[in-house]
């Protein structure tokens, strides 16, 4: 695993953005694993500013969710479909068939859970997946005590996670319970995990994924495992690594 520490997220965004659009280049039908949240932001902001810019061809890329909420309708604002289309695939100038998600509306969630690892696999495997980190250290919807070889499947929120995501909703209660999430196994599958974390919120759950024992307790301590895994993370994310 290599940690790089950046001086703030635009910085880190960049970095990760340029890592993204060296992929592009190298491959131009990439299949790039996004995440959801605040964290990743920046990420596609510094992109989408190379496609505008022409500096990088991402007409070709292929995008692929991490994790969905259970029961939202189609179209909510805040399913992290609807936030994937709104942050990444239309920036990018991409159409939707570029873009695979597991479908957090199917009546048996479980036969679309299967079916989205299917999906992941025949599409030749996610070529570099960006992850963020829960203050619980939680990857994707992977919450403490999840199996490092779990796969994609249905996970319960803790309270935390609910509470942290309350402000993406007008009311704390309209935050799902239930999410599906690629699985840890599922995750380490990706060729490249690159993992940013940012701000002081972030920096007990990042000294424990990096310093901390490989545990299921802390399920992005799972990079460890990974044979091309990159931490970028910003000082203050930083600010408890020895
Ligand atoms: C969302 C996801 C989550 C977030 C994490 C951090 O797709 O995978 O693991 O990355 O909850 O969220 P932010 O970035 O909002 O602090």
């Amino acid at each position: 695993m290599e940690v790089v520490i950046v001086p703030d997220a635009a910085a880190g965004g960049e970095l990760i953005a340029e890592a993204i659009a060296t992929l592009m280049r190298r491959k131009p039908d990439a299949l790039l694993g996004v995440a959801t949240g605040s964290t990743p932001l920046p990420v596609y902001e510094a992109l989408s500013a190379k496609v505008r810019a022409c500096v990088v061809d991402a007409s070709r890329a292929r995008i692929c969710q991490l994790d969905e909420y259970v029961g939202l309708p189609a179209g909510h604002p805040e399913s992290y479909r609807s936030v994937v289309l709104r942050e990444v695939v239309e920036p990018l100038g991409l159409d939707e068939g570029s873009f695979m998600g597991p479908d957090g509306t199917a009546e048996d969630v479980q036969a679309a859970c299967e079916a989205y690892d299917k999906a992941l696999s025949e599409a030749g495997g996610v070529d570099l997946q960006l992850l963020g980190i829960g203050t619980d250290g939680h990857i994707g919807f992977n919450e403490p005590c999840s199996s490092l070889a779990s796969r994609t499947r249905i996970k319960t929120l803790t309270r935390q996670t609910r509470e942290d995501n309350a402000r993406f909703f007008d009311s704390p209660e309209e935050v799902p319970h239930h999410v599906i999430t690629q699985g840890i196994g599922t995750i380490l599958e990706a060729r490249h995990l690159v993992l940013l974390a940012t701000g002081e919120g972030k920096a007990d759950a990042v000294a424990h994924a990096v310093e901390g024992p490989v545990a299921a307790l802390v399920p992005a301590s799972a990079l460890q495992l990974h044979p091309h895994a990159t931490v970028v993370v910003d000082e203050a994310a930083a600010s408890k690594l020895k």
